[in-house]
């Protein structure tokens, strides 16, 4: 084959004609894929790095015709690998400090039949700890320093000083999980100040890394953008809060003061980490990402600004008039909060419309399910928001704590964690190179996954009206989802040692799994 066309994957062009990389590191390509290039085909490169398919055929046919005579030598840099240490923490973080410790604490929910047992707070935290800045965090990082400079045409800024990012979070999550654990003796207190300063400094590097990152490039602000800044400036928030959070926890003069503390202090502090820092920088990498690489086209009405002002504003709506409630008792500022919960089923439905997750894929894929489950859950968890009030009338509670902690599991991992699982087990097999389609299906922690999330959220609403059925079966959720989890985390770990490995190695490898 000596001619080109949108169908040849990117590999293949490679092969045929080296000197063509070249042509696509100038749009962004760099070391995705690895030393023979991703087996994307070349209208997939040109939809994700936006570049013009008709000028990108012509250039690289007239290499073919006449090759540079300087020869292309392939050389892997940090800036091209940085992401897998950042996904491996993840993958080990989830699996241990994070979803096998949040089983635990759920079976001795089950075992202790209440959600409210003081003795398993520290635990609790120390867990949500660990999945906000070790799952979450390092996926967000370690997917933003390798896609950024990509979609900005660009290269990373001081890639050393964003790897030092990474030490820093690791540090910074042990110590705080560490001090939560040991409250109240002096040494938490120490490890509190080193958790909270070392995610401090993670976050405030990885932004200006970004920020001088795209500084660099030449390229037009893209309105999707202004979901990935705000989402960093909730980031930083919530990192701070953080830390407030554990000194007013430390510092409470008794036990109803610590209780005092948290009822003000945990709720925002999880919005703006959840609702702020997650579902914007969810919003603004599916905006940039999803319709793109799934081929779901554009929306009929472009509601981009007011999706952005309607997360934005219903999150800071939330947050004062919880505060304010609880302070001043003013029962006015229900009506507010109420408006805030209001917003969120209505910025969840138009976000998922103006992404198209619901429209049918010109590119179907095997992660294509948890993108679109994603957004159910989105929607679910957001639209379960307006009747929470009602639900705490109805079932003689002033705070529902199982209604909120029901939706806060639907929110974690129906929506962030199965958008985690769907994008890296899309992105991960493209940088190292490897053809998705001749992957496993993904099938069995797909449904293990939502099957263990759906009997979660379910089963913590029902535990307020059957405790004796709820109860018993809910420690058995979380180690579904482990399982799950599991599954997800073996294949993309896998996947990515074949990316270090080189592709040759893929041949004798039991992982993936080839599809039927
Ligand atoms: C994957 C399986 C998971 C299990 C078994 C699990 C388990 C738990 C349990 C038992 C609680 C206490 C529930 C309550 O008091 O209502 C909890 C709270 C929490 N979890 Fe998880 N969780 C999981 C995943 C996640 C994920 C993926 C995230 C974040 C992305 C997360 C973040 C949180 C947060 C923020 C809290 C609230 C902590 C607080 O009260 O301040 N969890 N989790």
């Amino acid at each position: 084959m000596n001619h080109i066309t949108g169908d040849t994957s990117v590999a293949e062009i490679v092969a045929l004609c080296p000197g063509a990389r070249r042509i696509f590191d100038e749009h962004g390509l760099k070391g995705c894929g690895g030393e023979h290039g991703p087996s994307e085909p070349l209208t997939f490169f040109a939809a994700v790095h936006q570049a013009n398919l008709d000028e990108l055929l012509r250039e690289i046919n007239t290499e073919m015709a006449n090759p540079s005579a300087q020869a292309y030598v392939y050389k892997e840099s940090l800036q091209d690998y940085i992401y897998r240490r950042f996904f491996k923490a993840g993958v080990a973080i989830v699996l241990t400090l994070g979803c096998l410790w949040g089983a635990i604490n759920l079976l001795q929910i089950g075992f202790g039949k209440s959600f409210l047992q003081l003795r398993l707070l520290s635990s609790i935290h120390a867990h949500a700890h660990a999945m906000i800045f070790g799952w979450v965090g390092m996926f967000v990082m370690g997917f933003a320093y390798q896609s950024f400079p990509r979609f900005k045409n660009t290269t990373l800024w001081r890639p050393a000083l964003a790897n030092l990012s990474f030490y820093l979070l690791g540090t910074g999550i042990v110590a705080g999980m560490l001090a939560d654990m040991l409250l109240p003796a002096l040494a938490s207190f120490v490890l509190g100040a080193v958790s909270g300063l070392s995610e401090i400094t993670a976050v405030v590097i990885f932004m200006l890394v970004l920020y001088r990152t795209a500084r660099q490039s030449i390229e037009p602000h893209n309105p999707y953008e202004k979901f990935i800044a705000s989402s960093f400036i909730w980031f930083l928030l919530g990192t701070i809060l953080e830390a407030v959070f554990f000194f007013a926890k430390a510092t409470a003069p008794s036990e109803h003061g610590v209780i005092m503390r948290i009822a003000l202090i945990d709720g925002p502090l999880r919005d703006v980490q959840l609702l702020g820092f997650a579902a914007l920088i969810i919003a603004g990498v599916s905006q940039r990402f999803v319709p793109q690489v799934y081929g779901l086209g554009k929306p009929s009405h472009d509601r981009q600004t007011m999706i952005f002002w309607l997360i934005n504003g219903s999150l800071v709506l939330n947050i004062i008039s919880y505060v304010l409630l609880l302070t001043t008792h003013n029962f006015y500022l229900a009506i507010g909060l109420e408006l805030a919960y209001l917003l969120m089923p209505l910025w969840a439905i138009l976000l998922a419309i103006q992404i198209g997750v619901f429209r049918k894929p010109t590119q179907p894929d095997r992660t294509f399910k948890f993108v679109r489950a994603a957004y159910v859950w989105l929607v679910i968890a957001c639209g379960m928001m307006p009747f929470f009030p009602l639900y705490g009338a109805l079932t003689h509670q002033v705070f529902a704590h199982t209604y909120m902690g029901s939706h806060r599991h639907a929110f974690t991992v129906g929506f962030i964690s199965m958008m985690i699982l769907g994008v890296s087990s899309r992105v991960v097999p493209i940088l190292a190179g490897i053809d998705a389609k001749r992957m496993n299906s993904l099938w069995a922690p797909f449904v293990l996954f939502n099957v263990g999330c759906a009997g979660r959220v379910l089963l913590q609403v029902l535990t307020d009206f059957v405790p004796n059925v709820a109860y018993p079966l809910i420690g058995f959720t979380g180690f579904i989802e482990l399982t799950a989890l599991l599954w997800w985390g073996i294949e993309l770990w896998h996947t990515m040692n074949v990316a270090k490995t080189g592709r040759t190695k893929l041949l004798t490898a039991p992982f993936p799994l080839p599809a039927r």
